[in-house]
């Protein structure tokens, strides 16, 4: 199972995002150690849980600043935000079906969607929060 710590390369130089992405990323890393130290199914289930809510919430502020700029790609943006929100929810089923077995996966997936969402897609809204004064 891979491992994820936030690093200043990550940083997209806006505060919030910055301070949200470092939480979503302690969220990976609670699943991670929970899955990994066979904590009970309902703590497992707690954190994915918790880790679905940070989603939407910190996509939320994303996207309010997206509708507050009239950012550009919005829409393919808002879209991979769903995807991933969906791609959770399924796991989360598959997880209380299948049990452990797929905690690897799960955990690389989000991990590797993370680093290359906050690396591709949310790098590209810099200049635009950055035109507006958000930093
Ligand atoms: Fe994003
Ligand atoms: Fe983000």
């Amino acid at each position: 199972m891979q491992k994820i710590i936030w690093t200043p390369d990550m940083s997209v130089g806006v505060e919030i995002i910055d301070y949200q992405h470092k939480q979503f990323i302690d969220i990976i890393a609670d699943l991670h150690a929970a899955l990994y130290e066979h904590k009970l199914p309902a703590q497992i289930s707690v954190t994915l849980k918790k880790l679905e809510e940070y989603a939407s919430l910190h996509f939320e502020t994303e996207e309010g600043y997206f509708n507050k700029f009239n950012y550009e790609f919005k829409d393919e943006h808002r879209q991979e935000h769903e995807k991933f929100k969906k791609d959770l929810i399924s796991f989360h089923e598959r997880y209380e079906k299948e049990g452990i077995g797929i905690a690897e996966e799960l955990v690389d997936f989000s991990i590797d969607w993370l680093v290359e969402h906050i690396e591709g897609e949310d790098q590209k809204y810099v200049k635009c929060f950055h035109d507006h004064g958000l930093f």
